[in-house]
């Protein structure tokens, strides 16, 4: 079955670029990032062609995860700049066709926001039941759920003897759902911005939000099992869509912490009752050996494939999803699957290929579309993430893991590995900003840089401008079903899409060797073409028989319609 695109849903053969502010662009010293830097680069994303920007929290925040603990949801942070700068951005990205999709953070707020400060020691404020406040048990904490970012998720209120929880970091306290007054607030706030013409909104870890209200200790776990895809997160989310989404035509797209199949397909369900899209992360632990993130390994190739399958089969004319390798969260993708040394060119490009060809909407993160790497860091000091360093106390002080190699961990693992800043030129900073950067710039800077990419025709920029393009020229991106072609093949992952009209096969290989394969049989090579490929010399007709070098994809079209005619 293919997949029918209406009108109004221009996301579905749109490309979204994210932007995490503080390491984009600075218009000065002060070494972060902020709007009117972003205003300065508004030509750059034009000319990469993406539709629009996803901007991670621009809102007021202490900034403990820099920016997802909002203290006040309708101000911009001064270091980002001011509402007017704001609007002006708005404008801006809207004369060049670049719609903007805000960050809303509503599983929880900073401890610093006004609602929890009145709550907080004062059990009659009329705001104690914005959040989630529990008795000590046995004396202690509530229960034995874990913080995403390592420790308890409970924080004592040492005047009411109440302890809060927080899934995340101790300064992020979880808001209370179940409390009809919160879900009023968190319509209004999405409403002022829609309201001021945003474009659409990614709602963080958005399937976290209903907890089960007896709060049960986890005996085999951390306790997810009893907040993820919880009991009432579908009825706050059509509450929210009703109330808000489909009264503004807003674009949506749920961030979805360790989800379901199932639960996605309801939540991106085509008759819109919940959400646009979802983005889900099952692909991005194939590095993770039993669920493990905090330790060194590789990929598993071939689960990767099979996740790949199972969601690309089981969203099609069901949901949608978000396609994407790289976020402020994740590692850079050239680093982690690709090669960042010899081939990272090629390799960056395969990547890119690999996930741009499949059904859904394609998230590019700063800096992939020049093939940004990881920074190698070497010292504890470097690094500034709040789950960076809450895992370096717990690991090294606590569980007795050597200094090397929680440091080796980290150079893989951690955030700040994707929140390095933008490389725009080979200058100071790379062109950053003219400050000392808050975060340190990746060494490579003076060969890879945005200036160098957008002047050679073969950069890893220009590969990706034209998949963005091809995901509109050609239908069967969009519509088409999946196939994985060789789920056995120890270094190729090739995939077939088909509608009624065309077949295309992407073919791509994940490994530094030469390996081959041979088209389906009943593929007919003979009026088939390549579209693009990462190796200059990608052309005439297509053969059966497949060899692909070190991490060389290709793109092959079939238009069945011509054939008839
Ligand atoms: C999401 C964000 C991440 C943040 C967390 C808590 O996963 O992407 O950066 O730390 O939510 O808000």
């Amino acid at each position: 079955m293919t997949t029918v695109v209406n009108d109004d849903q221009w996301w579905k053969t749109a490309s979204i670029y994210q932007i995490y502010p503080k390491s984009f662009c600075d218009s000065g010293s002060k070494g972060t990032g902020d709007i009117q830097g972003i205003i300065s680069k508004l030509d750059y994303l034009k000319l990469l062609g993406v539709d629009a920007i996803w901007l991670t929290p621009v809102y007021a925040s202490p900034m403990i995860d820099n920016g997802y603990d909002i203290s006040d949801y309708y101000a911009i942070n001064p270091d980002f700049g001011t509402m007017a700068d704001f609007d002006l951005l708005l404008d801006q990205a809207h004369q060049r066709g670049i719609r903007i999709i805000m960050d809303i953070v509503v599983n929880h707020t900073s401890t610093e926001h006004q609602w929890f400060q009145s709550a907080l020691g004062d059990k009659n404020s009329p705001y104690r039941d914005y959040y989630i406040w529990k008795d000590p048990v046995d004396g202690g904490v509530p229960n034995n759920w874990q913080s995403k970012f390592g420790g308890s998720a409970w924080e004592l209120d040492e005047q009411t003897g109440q302890y809060f929880l927080h899934l995340f970091a101790k300064e992020q306290a979880d808001l209370n759902w179940e409390n009809s007054k919160v879900r009023a607030e968190v319509k209004e706030v999405i409403s002022f911005w829609a309201e001021k013409g945003v474009d659409g909104f990614r709602l963080d870890v958005i399937n976290l939000i209903s907890k089960q209200q007896d709060f049960p200790n986890d005996d085999i776990g951390d306790g997810r099992r009893f907040y993820t895809d919880g009991p009432r997160v579908h009825e706050y989310l059509q509450e929210i869509s009703e109330a808000v989404f489909q009264k503004y035509g807003s674009v949506t797209v749920g961030e979805m912490s360790s989800t379901t199949l199932e639960h996605c397909q309801q939540y991106s369900s085509l008759d819109n009752k919940e959400l646009s899209m979802v983005f889900n992360f099952h692909h991005l632990k194939v590095d993770y050996p039993n669920g493990e993130k905090w330790t060194k390994a590789p990929f598993d190739f071939l689960q990767l494939k099979q996740i790949f399958n199972h969601w690309q089969t089981g969203l099609n004319g069901k949901g949608w999803g978000a396609l994407f390798w790289c976020n402020h969260d994740q590692p850079r993708v050239v680093s982690r699957l690709g090669d960042d040394q010899q081939y990272r060119v090629e390799s960056a490009k395969m990547l890119g290929a690999s996930v741009h060809m499949m059904q859904g909407t394609p998230y590019i993160y700063q800096g992939e579309e020049i093939g940004m790497t990881n920074p190698g860091y070497t010292s504890i000091e470097q690094y500034r993430d709040v789950e960076s360093t809450n895992m370096y106390d717990i690991m090294v002080k606590q569980q007795g893991v050597s200094h090397d190699e929680m440091m080796a961990i980290l150079a893989q693992k951690s955030r700040d590995n994707s929140r390095t800043p933008m490389q725009w030129n080979d200058q100071a900073y790379a062109g950053f900003s003219k400050g000392q950067p808050w975060l340190e710039v990746a060494s490579n800077y003076p060969e890879i840089n945005a200036e160098q990419a957008v002047d050679d025709s073969n950069s890893v920029f220009y590969f990706y401008q034209k998949l963005i393009q091809l995901r509109k020229e050609i239908e069967v991106i969009t519509t088409g079903t999946y196939e994985d072609l060789y789920p056995e093949h120890e270094s190729i992952f090739g995939y077939e899409r088909k509608s009624e009209t065309q077949t295309l096969i992407c073919l791509n290989n994940y490994y530094g060797v030469e390996t081959e394969c041979v088209l389906p049989q009943g593929f007919d090579t003979s009026k088939a073409n390549y579209v693009l490929g990462n190796y200059s010399d990608l052309s005439g007709s297509v053969s059966q028989h497949q060899v692909l070098r070190p991490y060389e994809t290709r793109i092959i079209l079939l238009n069945t319609m011509l054939l008839d005619n």
